[in-house]
């Protein structure tokens, strides 16, 4: 109940399926002339989504109800990418015809190779990856000769097969190699690490264990709810624009160093911390210094007030990973060290700050090879499915409208124009 002015108004609460409640305002402005504020949308929940659950306080994620912790045990990349889009797991059957298509769309138009070739030489891959998945809508447009159904099925398909492509590509040719092309014997990841990595003087020989921490690697990315870039991907969408726009506007929201860019500025800080001799106390102490800009990367997060289970895993994987490849990285130390002294720390444990998935993704992609730009490139192709999933939902919702915000106006009151002649006098 909401009393204005002495007038009482009834809010209905809604009720999700975990008992999250919800205030219902959404005849609050007909009924009252009043908006709400809510800076940052930190109590405003944009939809009813039945896709992924999320429990900050507890630590607790699940895709279509089921544990993160199950899926990077037991699932692949594409498997869980079908569980996103489609609400169940495949069948085997299902399955197959799903990996099928992938393949079948993997290939990207030669033409779109002139893009990379015309991009300056420093351009960032997110940058580069952002406007080639614009420029797709042009050399995929709509099949005329399909259902609005099948179409929208191949685009998924599409994305998700070519910007794995893309990404290998654009590396390839941002260092002046051979594009390496994608092969219906290998499966997803595998295909990936090989165009990536093959090269004609050096074959890649794919290791099935590096081929796993992928799967993990991308399984822990593929959906998280209402977060910056699918809320991205959901505002742009309501627009009612092409898929294609609005999963780039998507992997331009990621790129942000405190969303999907944080990966890349992890690995940069550990790198910092290292190269001024290893002492992570100066860093802890400026990140808790309120006149300081600087905050520890990879640590914080809007929704989880305790670990991000994405980290724990993804803390696993660096050490299965490193152990296999018999590598030691310094800056795996650094890291320990970091969240060491910070989970005991009183900043941090009042903020409620604990290391989110970032923390520690940087170092199995530096394990595996990838480059340090494209950390947040492998970022985006593993949130794919959710992006895509979630502008599914919204796409089938009956509540669905156009996103548009209000505001409380600060500004000057009304005023009269002031001819140039007699300005500044
Ligand atoms: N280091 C130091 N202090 C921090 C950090 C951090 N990493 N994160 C938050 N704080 C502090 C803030 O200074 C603020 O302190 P105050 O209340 O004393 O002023 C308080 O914690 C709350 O900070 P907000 O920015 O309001 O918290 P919010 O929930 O909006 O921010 C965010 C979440 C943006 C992720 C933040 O924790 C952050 O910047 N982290 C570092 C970047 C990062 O790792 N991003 C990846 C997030 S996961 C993802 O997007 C995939």
């Amino acid at each position: 109940m909401l009393i204005v002015d002495g007038k009482t108004y009834e809010l209905p609460i809604i009720i999700g399926t975990e008992g999250e409640r919800a205030i219902d305002i959404s005849r609050l402005l007909k009924d009252t002339g009043l908006i709400t504020m809510d800076p940052g949308f930190v109590n405003t929940g944009s939809c009813r989504s039945a896709i992924t659950f999320m429990d900050g306080d507890k630590g607790i994620l699940r895709h279509r109800g089921i544990p993160i912790e199950q899926l990077a045990e037991h699932s692949s990349f594409v498997e869980t990418a079908y569980l996103l889009i489609n609400g169940e797991l495949p069948t085997p059957e299902e399955l197959s015809k799903f990996s099928a298509m992938l393949n079948e769309h993997s290939l990207v138009h030669e033409d779109m190779r002139a893009f990379f070739e015309h991009y300056p030489s420093r351009a960032h891959p997110m940058g580069i990856l952002s406007s080639m998945v614009t420029a797709m809508r042009a050399f995929y447009p709509t099949l005329k000769d399909r259902s609005q159904e099948e179409n929208i099925t191949i685009t998924f398909a599409r994305l998700i097969s070519k910007l794995r492509t893309l990404a290998a590509m654009s590396y390839n040719i941002s260092r002046g190699h051979k594009v390496t092309y994608p092969s219906h014997q290998l499966s997803y990841c595998a295909n990936f690490l090989k165009m990536m990595f093959d090269s004609p003087v050096r074959p890649y020989v794919i290791d099935e264990d590096i081929v796993r921490a992928l799967n993990v690697f991308w399984i822990l990315h593929a959906d998280h709810e209402q977060n910056c870039s699918t809320s991205a991907v959901r505002l742009v969408g309501s627009a009612r624009v092409n898929l294609y726009a609005a999963i780039s506007a998507g992997i331009s929201a990621l790129w942000g160093p405190l969303h999907g860019g944080a990966n890349q500025a992890v690995i940069e800080m550990l790198q910092e911390i290292y190269n001024s001799g290893g002492d992570v106390a100066p860093f802890i102490a400026r990140a808790k210094d309120k006149n300081d800009e600087f905050r520890l990367m990879g640590f914080g997060h809007r929704v989880y007030k305790s670990y991000d289970p994405r980290a724990k895993i993804m803390e696993e994987i660096v050490h299965r990973l490193l152990s296999k490849l018999q590598l030691n990285d310094p800056l795996l130390d650094i890291a320990k060290r970091l969240e060491e002294i910070a989970l005991k720390d009183s900043y941090f444990v009042d903020h409620k700050l604990y290391p989110n998935v970032d923390f520690y993704s940087g170092i199995v992609l530096r394990a595996m090879g990838i480059p340090i730009n494209m950390f947040t490139v492998m970022f985006a192709i593993g949130r794919l499915p959710g992006w895509i999933s979630q502008w599914k939902e919204s796409l089938d919702d009956p509540d669905w409208k156009l996103h548009r915000p209000r505001q409380i106006y600060i500004g000057l009151n009304e005023r009269d124009y002031v001819p140039i002649e007699k300005r500044g006098k």
